[in-house]
């Protein structure tokens, strides 16, 4: 294999993401852990992908489910040991699987050594790992809010000044203006490249370079100085695969992370189609319909903007997002064929596909009450929101559409108890359905959203254009159809796909004779050019 082709292995990669604590437990506490993973790598390698993004299983007091980290170097007990963790990456190995760490760099827990170490006095060694400011109790230097509601600085009496935290209190802010600080990380990330790691998705790195006094939080000054010494001092001595959590990235951002010179990351995730369903400025609490043709809009402009000059991270879910069939498809009546439509929609473009647990199999959005809801940023929505008077039906209809648990109920494996998660009882409620709606059911069925997700995922990797052809959008206008094409010089492949539930007639006039179908999600095309509910299809022409 050349040098080039080996360093870029991963745009024929698909990735998968774990959320260790939801996917499988192994000794009944209810919780997920890491032996639970190494029990399921055989229904991984079953399904085809190349890697598992695992989110953070470090040692954390769990305020944020390990977005909180206490010690990077360290496992938390919850999830096993550091000698799982090896076993993990050596029996993932064997599954041809290679394991991608989440690392959270913009802050740690407030238990990490480091933060203890600061708050004990101003001349601490340690103090200017974080980001202070002095100022008077009840008088925050500014009004910076956290992403999870509240103010952005935290009074310590002792010290008389006040730290600056952009996620929860539990969670202050690392100061890379302090050399130190990134030299610490750097020599962690290479130890766990030493361990054998395939990559590592940075945790809301556009957010590391503040500079809280002017206001700038994310994309500050020095954030791809930063990202640039980061990389050289670390990814590029290894085949990695990197991609950093960038909610305010444009394509022109999207192309310095992402610059094919590798010195950056491989790929961001951005989320510009993911914000369309909610009201304009405000919170994705507020809720929105999905403007289908701004959707295409914003797809094609990525697929675009980046063809050849930069790499996009294809997703439509993950831990932090609703399940993607209940949000843009139909989760009752066409929840197989809509499921497979968006999988289909979203695998045929140009990028790294991530399919998130639970997405293969259609998994679904849950409404509990609100006793049931674990997660920090939906219980602090929550309060706020009663706190201004907003109607309790609102509040939990915003809840039942965007909240995070939606992502985080308990992996669906059979129609046992807990949907054999667990032998406990599950740190959150399974969903219902699961006894309709799990692995062990689409194993057997040849027709199942399980299925499709193989079958793309076998496509990517046989078909160069999956990787490289270039984008163009067709029918932009339509207001029911989703179509595209991919070509190289050899090969072209339509992308066809009816987005909502109504049969329609496609307006492409293409001589679909000639040309092979390579997939669609249902058994039996009618008429070649009516497409029947949620139907999708691609199309395969050899040049
Ligand atoms: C990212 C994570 C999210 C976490 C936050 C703070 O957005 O995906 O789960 O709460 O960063 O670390
Ligand atoms: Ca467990």
């Amino acid at each position: 294999m050349s040098e080039e082709r080996n360093r870029d292995w991963w745009k024929k990669a698909v990735i998968y993401q774990i959320y260790p604590r939801s996917f499988q437990d192994s000794n009944g506490d209810g919780i997920g852990d890491l032996k639970g993973i190494i029990q399921r790598l055989d229904y991984l390698q079953e399904l085809g992908i190349d890697a598992v993004w695992l989110s953070p299983v470090y040692q954390s007091p769990q305020d944020d489910n390990g977005y909180d980290i206490s010690d990077y170097q360290d496992i938390d007990p919850i999830f096993g040991t550091l000698e799982d963790m090896e076993t993990l990456i050596q029996e993932a190995k064997k599954h041809n699987i290679r394991i991608i760490m989440d690392l959270v760099l913009n802050h740690s827990s407030d238990e990490h050594r480091w933060f203890k170490e600061a708050k004990k006095s101003r001349e601490n060694p340690y103090h200017d790992y974080y980001v202070w400011r002095d100022g008077e109790e009840g008088t925050p230097p500014n009004d910076l809010r956290g992403c999870f509601g509240g103010s952005a600085w935290e009074w310590v009496p002792e010290l008389g000044q006040y730290y600056f935290h952009q996620f929860s209190v539990k969670q202050p802010d690392l100061n890379w203006e302090n050399p130190k600080v990134r030299q610490e990380i750097y020599q962690m990330i290479n130890w766990w490249i030493d361990k054998g790691i395939g990559g590592f998705r940075l945790d809301v790195i556009d957010r590391i370079a503040k500079e809280p006094d002017k206001k700038i939080t994310d994309n500050g000054p020095r954030l791809h100085e930063f990202i640039r010494e980061m990389s050289r001092e670390t990814f590029q001595k290894a085949e990695l695969i990197t991609v950093g959590e960038a909610w305010g990235a444009t394509p022109e951002i999207a192309k310095l992370y992402s610059n094919p010179d590798g010195s950056e990351f491989s790929m961001v995730f951005q989320f510009e189609h993911i914000e369309l369903d909610q009201q304009e400025g405000k919170e994705k609490w507020d809720l929105a319909p999905l403007p289908f043709l701004k959707l295409k809009q914003v797809l094609a402009r990525w697929q675009k903007e980046l063809y050849q000059c930069g790499w996009n991270s294809l997703f439509w879910d993950n831990h932090d997002l609703p399940r993607i069939v209940s949000r843009w498809g139909d989760d009752k009546e066409y929840r197989t064929e809509s499921a497979k439509m968006l999988a289909v929609l979203l695998h045929g473009m140009q990028g790294t596909p991530y399919i998130y647990q639970g997405e293969e199999l259609g998994m679904t959005n849950v409404a509990y009450p609100i006793e049931e809801y674990r997660d920090i940023e939906t219980l602090n929505m929550y309060q706020e929101r009663q706190e201004k008077g907003y109607k309790e039906c609102d509040i939990m209809a915003s809840i039942y559409a965007k909240s995070r648990d939606n992502a985080r109920t308990p992996m669906q494996w059979d129609s046992t108890a807990s949907a054999g998660f667990t032998e406990g009882t599950p740190w959150i409620k399974v969903n219902p359905n699961y006894t309709e709606i799990n692995a062990k059911q689409q194993l057997k069925d040849p027709d199942s959203v399980f299925a499709c997700y193989k079958t793309l995922i076998q496509l990517r990797k046989t078909y160069e254009v999956f990787a490289d052809g270039a984008f163009e959008l067709l029918l932009e206008n339509d207001p029911e159809f989703f179509a595209y094409t991919r070509e190289n010089q050899q090969e072209k492949i339509f992308v066809i796909c009816n987005f909502y539930g109504k049969t329609c007639d496609c307006p492409l006039e293409e001589n679909w004779r000639e040309m092979n179908l390579l997939y669609g999600n249902y058994q039996s095309i009618e008429m070649e050019c009516t497409y029947q509910p949620y139907e999708a299809r691609i199309y395969y022409l050899k040049k």
